[in-house]
């Protein structure tokens, strides 16, 4: 008789060994691959869902018999492949996850699951109303949505090493927040979301994933410090009305910046209290030129270089204007020297938190890439402190954090413990390693193990609403990906 799949269940091993309630080892009698989904009929508890964690080819061949099949002579051993298998559990009648509490039996069949079994077991719904459709569950045709409240409310982060797909799959979620009328915005250090207004493409072998291309420019507010290199965008400036001279000093590179704390602060004092209504660098040159001590000569430089990235107007852009419910903003900092690109951040992250703890701004997700630079674990930036509040009371205020990066181990744990959505996609650096696998939940052995041999496209996704972590397929963008690496040859 023929197998027809989803109609009959197909054997795949044989249960042996010692059982555990848990986990257990079955002799495989089909082929298995790891992460794959397996079912097994429980005296009990019925049908129970698990999971292929590890698969070991055991044979009784010697080193010796090895060497004679290298030379190309035939040799009679025996081989069985073992596969260990992770319990997962069931629904009960009230729909709650259960796992069983006596071991299955020893000489029982475990089958291929049915799509239905590992919808049911682990709970996924086709949420189109309040979910970002991000993928489809490895090897499944089973539609992975999160849950968009709980991403803003218990913040994201992507974690992968470099060119491992994370400003891909966060693309992703960007066109699920605009199409779920989310207002965004994005810290873009490279300029690669400008591209969320271009219509990307579909390849033939993706249709299964039943995404459309399409553009979201018109739901794109574009802005960067720089417009010259940032073309097209509209000019993020501020004014030095609320700059202290400490922030001031911190963002030239000027050594013992202390000596300069006092004249720094008083020329700023005596321009404050004048009745300009706004004043700029090139006024506080002036009144430190006028003081004719040649020490200030340094200063003075570095405050001249400051003056020409334009950052600091006499009319600055007011936080308020660079959000527009329901749209996506983008702070293009490619171009921008890092000092400078942290005081934006921290300008624009503590302005917006004001304004959304007043309700003058709608609720919100801010995204960070290259999080490691803007709230590094070791060191201080000058936005260290504003991402821990927004980390730990954002969620008060509905202020959501997704932290992108490929350095997980870099980023201040206090931050990236507060990130509740993880999706983790191919990583290989040790520390990395051990920050990720030793902050995320219900991880088992074989998944921590998969994190490093991933394939680019599919990531490991824990929280966002889902029971447990998943694997999944990322699903093609809608529109085209910013973030190519560029062709040397
Ligand atoms: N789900 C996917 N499907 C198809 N291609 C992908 C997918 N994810 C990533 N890629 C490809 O892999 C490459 C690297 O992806 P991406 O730019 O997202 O990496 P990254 O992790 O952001 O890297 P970096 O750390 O350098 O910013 C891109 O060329 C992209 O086209
Ligand atoms: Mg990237």
């Amino acid at each position: 008789m023929k197998f027809v799949p989803g109609v009959d269940i197909d054997e795949v091993g044989i249960i042996y060994g010692n059982v555990g309630t848990s986990s257990f080892d079955c002799s495989a009698v089909a082929p298995l691959e790891t992460m794959e989904y397996v079912q097994m009929k429980h005296d009990t508890c019925g049908w129970v869902l698990g999971q292929v964690d590890k698969i070991t080819r055991k044979t009784n061949l010697s080193v010796d018999k090895a060497r004679l099949i290298s030379k190309g002579q035939s040799v009679d051993f025996d081989e069985v492949i073992i596969a260990s298998v992770s319990v997962i559990g069931y629904r009960d009648e009230r729909g709650l996850l259960q796992t069983p509490r006596t071991p299955f039996r020893a000489g029982e069949s475990v089958y291929r699951a049915s799509e239905e079994l590992i919808k049911r077991v682990i709970g996924l719904k086709e949420d189109t109303e309040k979910g970002a459709y991000i993928g489809l569950l490895h090897g499944h045709d089973i539609r992975v949505y999160l849950d968009i409240n709980t991403l803003v409310q218990k913040h994201v982060s992507v974690l992968a090493k470099t060119g491992g797909g994370k400003s891909y799959v966060t693309g992703d979620l960007i066109e699920e927040f605009i199409k779920h009328g989310v207002t965004t915005l994005i810290f873009d250090p490279h300029g690669e979301y400008s591209s969320l207004a271009k219509k990307g493409k579909v390849h033939p072998s993706e249709e299964r994933f039943g995404v459309e291309p399409r553009d979201y420019g018109d739901k794109l507010l574009l802005f960067s410090p720089d417009t010259k290199v940032n073309r097209g965008a509209r000019p993020l400036q501020f004014t030095l009305r609320n700059i202290t001279a400490r922030e001031l000093l911190a963002m030239t590179s000027i050594k013992n910046a202390k000596t300069y704390l006092t004249p720094l602060r008083k020329a700023l004092d005596l321009l404050q209290s004048s009745d300009k209504e706004t004043y700029t660098l090139r006024d506080v040159i002036k009144v430190l030129e006028s003081d004719e001590d040649s020490a200030l000569g340094s200063l003075i430089g570095e405050l001249e270089y400051l003056q020409e990235t334009n950052i600091f107007t006499a009319q600055g852009t007011r936080v308020g204007e660079l959000i527009e419910e329901g749209k996506t903003t983008v702070i293009s900092l490619k171009g921008v020297p890092p000092d400078i690109q942290e005081l934006v951040v921290e300008r624009v992250a503590t302005a917006l938190f004001e304004l959304r703890k007043m309700g003058k701004v709608p609720p919100l997700m801010l995204v960070v890439e290259e999080a490691h630079n803007y709230c590094p674990q070791q060191g201080q930036a000058a936005s260290s402190k504003i991402f821990r509040t927004i980390a730990s009371e954002g969620r008060k205020f509905g202020l959501g954090l997704t932290i992108i990066t490929q350095r997980a181990a870099k980023v201040d744990k206090n931050v990236l413990s507060q990130c509740n959505t993880q999706i983790i996609l191919k990583v290989t650096n040790p520390n990395d390693l051990k920050a990720i696998t030793s902050s995320v939940e219900g991880l088992t052995s074989g998944m921590a193990d998969e994190i490093q041999r991933l394939p680019i496209g599919v990531a490991i996704v824990t929280g966002g609403g889902l029971g447990m972590p998943l694997f999944v397929e990322v699903r093609p963008r809608e529109t085209m990906h910013g973030g190519d690496a560029v062709e040397v040859v």
